[in-house]
């Protein structure tokens, strides 16, 4: 391979952490001290809706809060966006707006957004209220009880999976940044990337059950080690190939 055109990075919750927004499975995450089955699943949907809108309330509220701001590692990425001689997409992970508010904008939010509902007679996405409910009014059909977070479930597909499959096996260099590689099928997509001929490097606090099976892997807050990565890669210095 001759230089490296086509980079594609995977972000998860890790690279949003020193923004002041809770990780999931880290100490005091937010699967500490929330049920999966209650609050991100279809059927917890269906089971106590009052709980789950309850849930997405309180981290849009938190989310829009005057603290919650882009940190070093969302502006290195739009700063490798900009002054890269080729291209850059981003598959987020994450349901914040971090990325978009530092400027992204090459970006693919593959598991929803916060600030987003949809209507779930239609599948019409709008932007959501700071609070909404059982009781709030569909714009679309004006129907209660048909709003829900456009948030994607376990159990539901995500967003964009042949976008983002076809940029994976198109890509030179591949990039895992802030996440533990736990879910499916965010958790495997190195190894799209691998089969169509990239590189595959992780960043992140600290190893996962996947750093193993990356060609390279690093270890340092999100924050430090992005901005480094990305100013080596603009000056060139990431050898495309694979050691
Ligand atoms: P996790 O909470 O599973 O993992 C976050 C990763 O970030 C961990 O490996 C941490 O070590 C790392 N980390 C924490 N602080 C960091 C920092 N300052 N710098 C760098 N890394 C740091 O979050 P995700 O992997 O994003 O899905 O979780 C994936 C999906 O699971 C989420 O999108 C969500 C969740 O269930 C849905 O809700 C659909």
């Amino acid at each position: 391979m001759e230089s490296i055109k086509k980079i594609t990075i995977l972000t998860g919750a890790g690279i949003s952490a020193e923004s002041g927004i809770s990780t999931f499975r880290d100490q005091n995450g937010l699967w500490e001290n929330h049920e999966i089955e209650d609050v991100a699943t279809p059927e917890g949907f269906a089971r106590n809706p009052e709980l789950v809108y309850k849930f997405y309330n309180q981290r849009r509220f938190q989310l829009t809060q005057d603290n919650i701001v882009p940190n070093p590692a969302h502006e290195a990425l739009v700063k490798l966006e900009k002054e890269f001689d080729g291209s850059v997409l981003i598959i987020t992970q994450n349901v914040d707006d971090l990325h978009e508010r530092a400027g992204q904008e090459s970006l693919i939010h593959m598991h929803g957004e916060l600030l987003k509902m949809r209507c779930v007679a239609t599948n019409k996405i709008y932007k959501s209220p700071s609070f909404f409910d059982q009781d709030t009014a569909c714009p679309c059909c004006q129907e209660v009880g048909n709003l829900r977070p456009h948030i994607v479930w376990f159990g539901e597909m995500p967003f964009y999976m042949d976008k983002i499959q076809n940029a994976l096996l198109d890509s030179d260099l591949f990039l895992s940044i802030g996440t533990s590689a736990q879910v499916y099928p965010a958790s495997i997509f190195y190894r799209w990337a691998e089969q169509g001929g990239a590189k595959t490097i992780e960043l992140n606090l600290e190893s996962t059950a996947a750093s193993e099976r990356f060609n390279e892997n690093y270890q340092g807050r999100a924050s430090e080690l992005v901005p480094e990565f990305v100013d080596k890669l603009l000056r060139g210095d990431i050898s495309p190939e694979v050691s």
